[in-house]
């Protein structure tokens, strides 16, 4: 069997890289397999680019070889290099295999103050710490549908944790989407917006809520199925893509079919939906500020619950102090 000289291989495959970058690539021991499956972190940190231009990169890399099968060995390894956000409660954080991964789109459905807002918020300010601390050193994009994003809330949850309250803010980006069209071109922009603002976290609180009310009755319900599933991918796209969790809240409705979900109420959106999540969570609320969370058809991880508290100083796994006493 001849032997590939790598040098060349990546000369003559990635085509449109610039001759420096490749040299600078080749210097810090790239292949082009392995840029293949690097994320783009991993390229940033050997070589001075630009996150735009890693990404692309990777890309080119992927279109040079084509589509080949993976070994599930190899996917275990690029499973193991992807991000987490912490959630801020160890039991949350447990039932979820480490927090929100990066790479997927994780749905958080629950019933009116569920919690589902206040652990959106609690993961935009997550996601900027250090990955020692279970952040992902990066920003957020907070998709607001109805109006309830509270910078004073953050502040709140910031200073509880002695972070810096202006560099949290200054680096959680708001997009106020009025409608379903709004969304659609706010998810376009995102192409150029999450290389260029180091955004880790994509949040849309509420994804459900324009749908439901701008495809009302059975007549609308096929081409309501078709633009959710539409956005969904793109949603799953920018995830793989850029290497980013995504995370989007969802209204309960009643379930009349009790039986295949085994409670009185159910995330709304319907049957073809509900495929499209890797993670599902449902929050209900119990005694006081204790929430509980339950994770249900997931790919990687056991259905289980976990008990967590909205408090004062956001998500965590005990309740405020003076709790205690109420
Ligand atoms: P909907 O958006 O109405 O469907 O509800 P949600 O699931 O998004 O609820 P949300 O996360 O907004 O609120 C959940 C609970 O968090 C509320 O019922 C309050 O108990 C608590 N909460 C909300 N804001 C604050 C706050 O500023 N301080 C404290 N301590 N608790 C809050
Ligand atoms: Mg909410």
């Amino acid at each position: 069997m001849s032997r590939v000289n790598i040098k060349s291989t990546i000369k003559m495959q990635i085509e449109g890289i610039k001759k420096v970058i490749i040299e600078k690539l080749e210097k810090a021991g790239f292949t082009i397999e392995s840029l293949a499956i690097s994320t783009s972190d991993e390229i940033i940190s050997k070589v001075e680019i630009k996150e735009k231009e890693a990404i692309d990169i990777i890309q080119k890399a992927q279109n040079a070889l084509g589509v080949q099968p993976l070994t599930a060995l190899k996917f275990l390894e690029l499973e193991s290099k992807r991000g987490k956000i912490t959630t801020t409660s160890n039991e949350l954080d447990g039932i979820l295999g480490g927090g929100i991964w990066t790479q997927e789109l994780t749905e958080i459905a629950g019933g009116f103050g569920s919690g589902k807002t206040q652990l959106c918020f609690q993961l935009c300010i997550n996601v900027q710490l250090p990955k020692e601390e279970g952040g992902l050193d990066g920003n957020a994009f907070f998709i607001d549908t109805e109006r309830t994003f509270s910078p004073r809330r953050i502040v709140e949850m910031a200073s509880y944790r002695e972070l810096d309250v202006e560099s949290i803010l200054n680096n959680i980006y708001i997009g106020s989407a009025l409608n379903t069209s709004h969304l659609f071109s706010i998810v376009e922009q995102l192409n150029d917006t999450i290389p260029e603002k180091n955004i880790k976290l994509l949040v849309v609180d509420s994804f459900a809520s324009h749908f439901r009310s701008e495809y009302i009755g059975k007549g609308r319900l096929v081409e309501r199925q078709q633009r959710i599933m539409q956005i969904a991918e793109q949603l799953i796209a920018l995830a793989v893509k850029y290497d980013i969790a995504v995370v989007v809240t969802n209204q309960i409705i009643a379930n009349v079919e009790e039986f295949l979900f085994g409670s009185p109420e159910e995330p709304a959106l319907g049957f073809a939906w509900a495929h499209r999540p890797q993670q599902r969570l449902f929050l209900r609320k119990s005694r006081g500020s204790s929430r509980i969370a339950r994770l249900f058809d997931s790919s990687r991880m056991p259905e289980r619950e976990a008990l967590f508290y909205v408090t004062e100083s956001g998500i965590t796994d005990a309740p405020f102090p003076t709790e205690f006493y109420s």
